[in-house]
Formats: structure tokens, sequence, C-alpha cells
């Protein structure tokens, strides 16, 4: 027996993990004092009265012979018609048309993000911004792929462009970008697909959080710019557009265009998928399939709403300070340099042990997030504004 060595070049434990352990640690020492978490980017507004009221009508189906439901229909790897038709919809409000069978229903982006390597040889070279969402660079260091990395930093906005002296197969972009919130444009996007392109490579494109999108000329999905069908996956989740981090409902967009030396991609996934996952509960699907509904649109926007406040008022509490910063305009998530020069885990235990206000270190998502450190806008207006009065006490000295 041989374990898989390439486990051990991870480092010892999940960014969040240390994060909560960090936490859990101040608190056991200090029962005294109130914690205010703004770290991972978890959402606290409950769903949607259209999700909760489709969710009950299917645990009620599920109570009657005649309305039961066991496995999902097979004909597109256990999605139901009604939940792929309103993400086509969804789709077709953005320009986009795709068909029912480019779609494929998951229990989220985080989850996909890693098996879509399935489809993809380990001797593939990865490209990775720096810093990056840890889960593309963790799944691809546990198969044993050659990672190499675009340097987002202050000077591009976080926002790397193609460098045509890198070869890279697979180009993982999160646009709004997790961690840094910054958020590509239709144009600088083209860029990219022209180079994925050029170099026959496919672009994983993370899109959880193209909800949080205002910005007219920032993209919503890649498939906005000509050509990405040839050469892009986009990956979608419900947990931040519709409050779904504790259900667990996202899709996948692998188009019948991408096509690699005479190989769908799509096929591929649709045999692993079919192989390997039994689809998402039905309970789940019926409440996702309430999320692109007129109703569902209109209750979400409220949520997205809430949590854009929050971001103002993030915001709004750094420019007081004079801190620089990216994000909390298109994004839920705020990317701030750590004042006078502190190192990330510096700047995370100064905020713990004088403002109880707990933050995710930037370094944590790479090295060149090292001196930079992110909040969220997930939490509640009061958790917020109270985070931010003591941070501006603090900082404000
Ligand atoms: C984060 O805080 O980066 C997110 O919660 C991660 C995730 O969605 O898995």
């Amino acid at each position: 027996m041989k374990i898989n060595e390439h486990f051990l070049d991870l480092k010892d434990s999940y960014l969040f993990a240390t994060v909560g352990r960090k936490t859990a640690e101040y608190k056991r020492a200090h029962p005294d004092k109130e914690v205010i978490r703004l770290s991972i980017g978890d959402v606290t507004r409950p769903l949607a009265p259209a999700v909760i009221a489709a969710m009950h009508k299917a645990v009620d189906n599920m109570s009657r012979t005649e309305t039961f439901k066991g496995y999902g229909p097979d004909q597109y790897c256990y999605a139901y018609d009604e939940l792929l038709d309103t993400i086509l919809a969804s789709y077709a409000r953005k320009g986009v048309t795709l068909e029912k069978g480019e779609v494929f229903v998951s229990d989220g982006a985080k989850s996909d993000c890693g098996n879509i390597l399935d489809i993809f040889s380990v001797d593939n070279t990865v490209l990775v911004p720096d810093p990056v969402y840890p889960v593309y660079l963790d799944t691809n260091i546990m198969a044993g792929r050659k990672v190499v990395f675009a340097d987002a930093n202050e000077g591009n906005g976080f926002l790397p462009m193609p460098d045509e002296r890198v070869q890279a197969d697979i180009i993982y972009l999160c646009s709004p970008n997790n961690p840094t919130g910054a958020a590509y444009t239709c144009e600088q996007l083209k860029a990219w697909v022209d180079y994925a392109r050029a170099n026959n490579a496919v672009i994983l494109y993370d899109a959880a959080y193209e909800y949080f999108v205002t910005d007219a000329r920032c993209a919503r999905s890649i498939y906005q710019v000509e050509g990405a069908k040839e050469c892009a996956i986009e990956l979608c989740s419900y947990s931040k557009t519709a409050g779904f981090t504790g259900v667990r409902c996202g899709y996948t967009i692998v188009p019948h265009a991408l096509v690699r030396k005479g190989t769908s991609l799509n096929k591929l996934w649709a045999r692993r998928q079919s192989t390997k996952f039994n689809g998402v509960s039905y309970i789940t699907q019926m409440g996702a399939a309430a999320v692109f509904t007129e109703e569902g649109e209109r209750e979400i926007a409220e949520n997205i709403g809430y949590y854009r406040e929050n971001a103002k008022i993030i915001s709004d509490c750094l420019d007081s300070l004079g801190i620089w910063y990216t994000g909390g305009k298109n994004s839920p998530y705020i990317w701030l340099k750590c004042p006078n020069g502190m190192k990330s885990w510096d700047f995370f235990d100064y905020l713990l042990e004088n403002a109880q206000v707990v933050g995710t270190p930037g370094s944590g998502f790479g090295a060149n997030g090292e001196g930079f450190f992110r909040l969220t806008a997930f939490g509640t207006h009061e958790n917020t504004r109270r985070a931010c009065d003591r941070i501006r006490a603090l900082l404000g000295k």
C-alpha cells in the first residue's frame, strides 16, 4: 500500500481551519470577550421565502407515494428540468444561450473545483493567480500537478493579465475575486480567452460571486466574452447568491463547443458525474429552482443589497482611516493593506487581541497576499458596524 504522497506537500491545515482554531483558542483563554467574525465568507441572511416555500412543497411531495422522488432523472446527470430551465433563463438574461446538456448541477462550486480535475491529465501545467482561493492550489497539489503563478498585486489592482511567456494548460480565474474582491471587465477577460485559445488551454472560471457585480463593464459570466465557449468551464454556486452555504447546491457549465483532440470535455464530465455522483437531493433542487424566478430574484436581491451595505460600512471605515483596499464594490470581500507594514498573521493577532475582530490573513491565500488582510461583508449589519467601530477606535489612535 502506498499513500498519495502529494498530500504531504500540502500545508498542515486548510486556511479557514487554522483561522477557526486560533479564534477558538483565543475565546477559550478570554471567555469574557465577545469576538466578531468577519473571516470565512459564510452568509447570515435566512433563505428567501420563495426558496423555503418550494422546499416545503418538495418535502410534502416526498411524503406521498404519487409524488415521491428517488434518484433524479439520469438524462442530465440527475438534475430536474424545473431547475435546469431556471438556470438557462438566468443565463439568457445575461445574454448567454446555453443548452440543458451543458449544465451540471452539483452540491457546490468547491466540490466541482476539485472534481473537475478528474477529466484532465496530471501532466498539465496549471496557472493560478497569487493570491488565490486555496482550493484551486490544494486540489492540484493533491494530484501532483505542476503549478505556476500569475502575479496579482497592488500594481495591477490584483487583476493579473496573461503573460505570453508563460505556458499553461489549465488556468484558474475567479471574478469577482476571492480573496481580493477585484473584478475583471469583459474586455480584460477577452485577453484571457484569447490567451487560452492561442495556447490550447482551458480556463476554469469561478463565477461564485457574480451576483455582486454592479459595474456594467464587469463580466457576470465568462461566456459573455466571444470565443469563451471553446475554452472555458464555468463554476457557479447558490451559496453566496442565495444563501445556500448550509444547503449545498451549485452548477458547472461545460459547453459542447469545448473539444480537445476530437474529445468533448462535456462528455468526459458527464461520464465522470454519472459514475461518481448521484445528484443533488430533490428537496434542494426544488429550493434552488425557486431562486431564479421573478419572486426569488427579487428576494435574493434584497439579501445581496444587505451584504452590499455591509461592504459599504467596511469601505467607509477604511476610507476614514486612510487604509488602501480593493473590493467591496462588485464583491462581498474587502482586501486591505495591513497598516504600518504589518504582516498578515501579525495583523490577525493584533486585531483579535485588541479589537476581538477576526478576519482572514492575506498570506493564507499565497505569497503575494503577505501584508494584506481580507474582511467579509457576509456578517449581520449589527456585527459589521460594531466591528468597524472597534477597528476605527483601535487603528485611529
Ligand atoms: C471563503 O471564505 O473564502 C469562502 O467561504 C470559501 C468557500 O466558499 O468555500
